[in-house]
């Protein structure tokens, strides 16, 4: 087994471990490795790369990809937004009414799509609801919802090996150089490998919101935040000063790549972090 990276008291594993065998106890020594994974097969074995790969949903003929990373319990589910209203559940109709709708569209996609990650870790017919703007995921799960006006993608995880959880999708040369100059600081600008970094750093700052503000309860301005990202399609964050969220942050490992014309950013804070 690869440990790829260890950031904090997480570890991030691409290899498949054992496959179809019982869980040996050594396994649980290993940092990031949580016992929760126990319940995951029934019979109390591995299921493999599929254990430890997240379970991803394409819905729709979204041409599947891989994500860069094995975090076991996390599953993605990706679709088009469309007018999804029709599969909400009750408790997820609240203000519907008072949507527009472009923002029924994108609303009632992004809680399709979770229900859609839910069920694929086995949660099912369990609302997505809302507290002020944050989605309320259901008990013993944390995840997060992105949508651009075409796609809309949800990860989600069982609480316990990732404690927050962050997604972000951004329209490719979404950040022009005026954007650029209000969200993004100049090391960050100036660090950028190619132009349109830009426009994957300013989804990495969102991913990173979208992890740490639900645990925090902590506003940050874009300046708050540096992100460091390297051309192996990870990234860290840390604050650019001393933030109730610093610890957090700098606990969490992002991972970008493109989506059809998108650049999608995760954000994952370990438990713990
Ligand atoms: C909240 C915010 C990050 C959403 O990003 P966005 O690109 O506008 O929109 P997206 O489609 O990607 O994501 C919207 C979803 O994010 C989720 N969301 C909204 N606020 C959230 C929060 N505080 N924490 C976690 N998730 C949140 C919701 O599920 C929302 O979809 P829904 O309303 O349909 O349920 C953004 O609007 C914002 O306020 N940014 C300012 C703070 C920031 O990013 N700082 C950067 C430095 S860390």
């Amino acid at each position: 087994m690869t440990c790829d990276r260890r950031v904090g008291r997480a570890a991030y594993y691409r290899e498949p471990l054992i496959d179809k065998r019982p869980y040996a106890p050594e396994f649980f020594d290993r940092p990031g490795v949580s016992r929760n994974l126990a319940q995951d097969g029934l019979d109390g074995t591995f299921r493999g790369a599929e254990a430890l790969m997240p379970y991803c949903g394409f819905l729709d003929g979204i041409e599947p990809f891989e994500l860069p990373f094995g975090e076991p319990n996390v599953a993605l589910a990706c679709g088009r937004v469309d007018d999804h209203t029709r599969e909400l559940l009750a408790a997820e109709r609240a203000g519907l009414e008072r949507m527009g709708d472009v923002r029924r569209r994108e609303y009632s996609s992004g809680r399709r799509v979770a229900r859609h990650a839910l069920e694929l870790l086995g949660i099912r017919d369990v609302a997505v609801t809302t507290h002020g703007r944050v989605p309320v995921w259901p008990s013993g799960s944390v995840g997060s919802i992105t949508h651009s006006r075409s796609l809309a993608l949800a990860m989600v995880a069982r609480a316990g090996n990732v404690a927050g959880m962050g997604v972000d999708l951004e329209l490719e040369r979404r950040v022009t150089d005026e954007l650029a100059g209000r969200v993004l600081l100049r090391r960050e600008r100036e660090r950028s490998v190619e132009k349109d970094w830009r426009t994957m750093l300013f989804a990495a700052k969102e991913a990173v919101y979208k992890a740490v503000n639900p645990l925090v309860g902590e506003y940050l301005e874009f300046g708050d935040v540096e992100v460091k990202a390297e051309e192996d399609g990870t990234f860290g964050a840390i604050t650019t000063r001393p933030r109730r969220s610093t610890a957090t942050i700098e606990a969490g490992q992002g991972f970008f790549q493109r989506v059809e014309g998108h650049w999608l950013c995760v954000f994952l804070v370990p438990y713990g972090g």
